[in-house]
């Protein structure tokens, strides 16, 4: 027999098993999954880099250092932040603690900052990375409080005003949300915060007494377009707390999941004036995590193939997109994926009108056809008929299951 708490989390839904994947040579059933936010196109280059430097050092055998990640791979990444991340005040190794990965850290976070009987929550605007939900509340029983901020517009300055008036309406109903979490470069939207936007956040925590966590997982992956005016990349370490919160209130997530396609190295790390300890990550992943970021030489050319990539997938996506009449959001320069609209094709009728349902039985009609994607739903989109597709998988996958979708919904 499980515990309650056991027979709860029994039902968190982590992938286990083989997937059966599209490949257009040796398995054009398979299933296409636009579903996973991975960087397929930089693996060859990473497992490249890897292989190169391949020479195994028995002290990965042991135990090593202790819980916060080796010296070495927080020295690597204070560098490389320090280079990248423009911080007001420079990035030490001190502040930074290496775990499991960012979706490891999330949940510590809410174990941290939030106590379950008390009602405290966690604050983000909507729509928004899907698995917050299970990251942040699924093992830690604590309460999100989600506030719609503008389906495409959580951007400008004026999401503040929403985020104050969210944090009194729950403030009302009993609930102390003691962090809001942001996601910058943002998933699902693909766009960046304005430094002005990121200082009246700042400046909100500070007046209501909370932190700020900001995901910047994606923090690497921008890529510039010329067709359109788009925000840059601003870490909110870029902005010189004085005056404006005390810095021990804002806390940064990053990892090598996303910028460096190694969501399999495990491997994220919280850059925080607080002393945070958790379990540690793998010996081996630290070892080689630490000799990629050393080399920044590396690291600079494989981010610039990597943004090149990214906008060519991207840019093909948007064409098969257009050919097939769906439509999707025009702005947006980061990430892997893009935020589609298909709340024209939501089959209405066989619902009486119920949208989440038109979106539920489009979704089953998706998984039939072989074609998957996140829904709006999981990412707590403000109407129903929202996906979001992950652009960067080889081109023939992309064709094929933008062919599959759009055979749906020509139904
Ligand atoms: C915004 C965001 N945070 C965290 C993660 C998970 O990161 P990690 O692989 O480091 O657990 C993802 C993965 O999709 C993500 O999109």
């Amino acid at each position: 027999m499980l515990s309650r708490r056991g027979a709860q989390w029994a039902t968190i839904d982590f992938a286990h098993g083989e997937q059966n994947s599209y490949n257009a040579a040796t398995n054009s059933n398979g299933i296409v999954s636009f579903a996973n936010a991975e960087n397929w196109l930089m693996h060859d280059d990473l497992a490249g880099f890897i292989n190169e430097h391949n020479d195994f050092d028995k002290r990965c055998c042991a135990y090593g250092e202790g819980y916060t990640g080796t010296l070495r791979l927080r020295r690597a990444m204070a560098a490389h932040l320090n280079a990248h991340f423009h911080p007001a005040n420079n990035i030490s190794p001190d502040e930074i603690t290496f775990a499991a990965g960012v979706t490891y850290l999330n949940e510590a976070s809410a174990l941290i900052l939030c106590d379950p009987d008390q009602n405290d929550a966690i604050m983000l605007g909507r729509p928004v990375y899907g698995a917050f939900a299970r990251d942040l509340a699924m093992r830690t029983n604590i309460h999100l409080e989600y506030v719609s901020v503008g389906d495409m517009d959580q951007f400008s300055p004026s999401c503040i005003t929403s985020f104050d008036a969210g944090f009194e309406a729950a403030k009302a109903r009993g609930i102390n949300i003691k962090a809001l979490m942001i996601c910058n470069p943002h998933n699902p939207l693909g766009r960046c915060y304005s430094h002005e936007t990121l200082v009246g956040l700042l400046r909100l925590c500070a007046s209501k007494g909370i932190h700020l966590i900001s995901d910047e997982i994606y923090a690497l992956s921008v890529y510039e377009r010329h067709d359109r005016e788009s925000e840059t990349f601003t870490s909110v370490r870029a902005i010189d707390p004085t005056g404006i919160i005390d810095s021990s209130q804002v806390h940064v997530l990053y990892g090598m999941s996303k910028d460096f396609g190694a969501g399999g190295m495990r491997l994220g790390c919280v850059i925080s004036q607080n002393e945070d300890r958790f379990s540690s990550p793998s010996q081996f992943s630290m070892d080689l995590a630490a000799k990629f970021l050393e080399d920044q030489e590396f690291v600079a050319k494989f981010l610039q193939r990597s943004h090149h990539r990214l906008l060519q997938s991207r840019l093909l996506a948007e064409d098969l997109l257009s050919r097939e009449g769906i439509g999707y959001s025009q702005k947006g320069n980061a990430g892997f994926f893009l935020w589609l609209d298909l709340s024209a094709f939501l089959p209405l009728h066989e619902t009486h009108g119920d949208g989440w349902a038109a979106q539920r039985l489009l979704t089953d009609r998706f998984s039939k056809a072989g074609v998957i994607m996140s829904t709006g739903a999981e990412y707590r989109a403000p109407s129903p008929g929202r996906f979001r597709l992950v652009f960067c998988v080889d081109p023939d996958t992309l064709r094929e299951g933008i062919k599959r979708i759009s055979r749906v919904l020509a139904r």
